[in-house]
C-alpha cells in the first residue's frame, strides 16, 4: 500500500500566567484563538507557574490558582485529544535552558522590555526574575522549537527577544532553534471595563469567564461608553466606545451595523445597547460554566490531563535538550568517551 504523507503540522506554543479564573480579556485576547489552532496545528498550552513566582504572589494560592486556570482552559473548549495541556513546573527543561539561554542574552536587551521597565519602575528592590522573566518565556517556546506563538500585543516585545535569542544561539552554536512568528488575532487590544487599562484581574475591570449572567450584566452595565452621550439624547461616536468594540469581538444578532446605526443618531440608549452585549456575553458564556462544573467534580481527571500533556512535553524537551548539551559541551561524559 502506498503510504499517503501526512504534512507536518505546524509546532505552536503559547502560556498563560495561574491567575486563577480566567476572564474576559483572557479569552479574547488568547484562549478564543488556542481553541481554533488546536483543530489546525500541533499546539502546546502552558500554564506557566514558574513565571508567576517573579511576581508578588501568596504561595498557599498558588496550587489553586494553577488548577482553576485549568479547569478554564477546558471549560472554554480546549480538547486533550487535540493540543497538550500542561503546568510548567513539570518540565524542568524549561528552566535548565533558561539558564543555559543566559549565556547568549545581552542584559541591555531585558532592560529595555516595557513590562520589565513597567514593572521594576514601580518596585524598590527589583527581582532579577523580573528581568530575565522574558529568557524563560523564549525558553518555554524554543524548547519545543515551536514555529508559532499566539500572543497579545503587549507580548510582541518578548517574541522578539525570543528570536533575538535563538538567532544568536545559533550564530554560536550551530543553526537549530527556528525563529518563531507572533500570531496576533487581529482585532487589537481588548481595554478594560473601565475603559483605562488594560484588563486584568487585579484592575477588577473585567468579568470573569465563568460569571453568571446577573453578574456579567452588571459589570457590562458600568462600563465606560463614549463621554459626549451625557444624555440619552446626545449622539454618539462608536468609534470611541469601548462597549462598541466588545460588539466588534462578540458580533450582536441585530449586527453590528445597527449597533453603530442607532448609537450615532441617539436611537438606542446606552444601557439597552450594553443589554445586548451582556446578552451576547452570556450565550457565548453559558457552555463554559457546564464544563467547568463538570471538571471541577472530577479533579482527577484533571490532574491526569495535565500529567499527559506533562509526559508529552517532556518527550519533547528532553529530545532539544540532549542536542542543546551536546552542542554546548555539556555531555561532557559522552565527549570524554
Ligand atoms: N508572558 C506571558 C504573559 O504574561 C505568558 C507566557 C509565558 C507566554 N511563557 C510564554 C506566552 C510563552 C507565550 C509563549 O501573557
Ligand atoms: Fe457605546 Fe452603545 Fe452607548 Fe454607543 S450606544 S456610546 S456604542 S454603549
Amino acid at each position: 500500500m502506498p503510504t499517503k504523507k501526512v504534512p507536518k503540522k505546524r509546532r505552536v506554543l503559547s502560556g498563560v500566567q495561574p491567575s486563577g479564573e480566567a476572564h474576559l480579556g483572557n479569552y479574547l485576547g488568547a484562549f478564543r484563538q488556542w481553541v481554533a489552532l488546536q483543530e489546525t496545528d500541533d499546539c502546546l498550552f502552558c500554564i506557566v507557574d514558574q513565571h508567576a513566582i517573579t511576581g508578588d504572589y501568596d504561595p498557599r494560592q498558588l496550587p489553586q490558582r494553577i488548577f482553576d486556570m485549568a479547569v478554564s482552559l477546558l471549560a472554554v473548549g480546549l480538547d486533550p485529544d487535540k493540543c497538550s495541556l500542561f503546568v510548567q513546573s513539570e518540565v524542568p527543561e524549561h528552566t535548565e535552558l533558561a539558564w543555559l539561554f543566559n549565556a547568549v542574552t545581552p542584559v541591555g536587551e531585558l532592560e529595555r522590555m516595557t513590562q520589565y521597565k513597567d514593572k521594576a519602575s514601580r518596585l524598590e528592590s527589583v527581582p532579577a526574575g523580573i528581568l530575565n522573566y522574558p529568557i524563560l518565556q523564549a525558553a518555554d517556546i524554543l524548547i519545543y522549537r515551536a514555529e508559532a506563538v499566539p500572543v497579545g500585543e503587549d507580548q510582541l516585545q518578548h517574541l522578539e527577544l525570543t528570536r533575538e535569542i535563538a538567532r544568536r544561539w545559533n550564530a554560536r552554536f550551530g543553526e537549530f532553534f527556528p525563529e518563531p512568528q507572533a500570531i496576533v488575532s487581529g482585532m487589537g487590544r481588548v481595554m478594560g471595563l473601565d475603559g483605562q487599562a488594560k484588563m486584568s484581574k487585579s484592575l477588577g475591570n473585567t468579568v470573569g469567564i465563568l460569571a453568571e449572567a446577573p453578574e456579567i450584566w452588571a459589570r457590562i452595565r458600568t462600563a465606560v461608553t463614549d463621554p459626549q452621550r451625557v444624555t440619552r439624547q446626545d449622539p454618539g461616536r462608536p468609534e470611541v466606545c469601548n462597549v462598541y468594540h466588545l460588539h466588534e469581538h462578540f458580533p450582536p444578532d441585530v449586527g453590528l451595523d445597527d449597533i453603530a446605526q442607532q448609537c450615532r443618531t441617539a436611537r438606542r440608549g446606552c444601557v439597552e445597547c450594553k443589554r445586548i452585549l451582556a446578552d451576547t456575553i452570556t450565550r457565548e458564556f453559558e457552555p463554559f460554566r457546564e464544563r467547568a462544573a463538570y471538571y471541577r467534580e472530577r479533579k482527577d481527571e484533571v490532574l491526569e490531563i495535565l500529567a499527559a500533556g506533562a509526559r508529552r512535553a517532556s518527550a519533547i524537551a528532553r529530545r532539544t535538550m540532549a542536542e542543546v548539551r551536546s552542542r554546548m559541551g555539556l555531555d561532557w561524559r559522552v565527549a570524554l568517551g
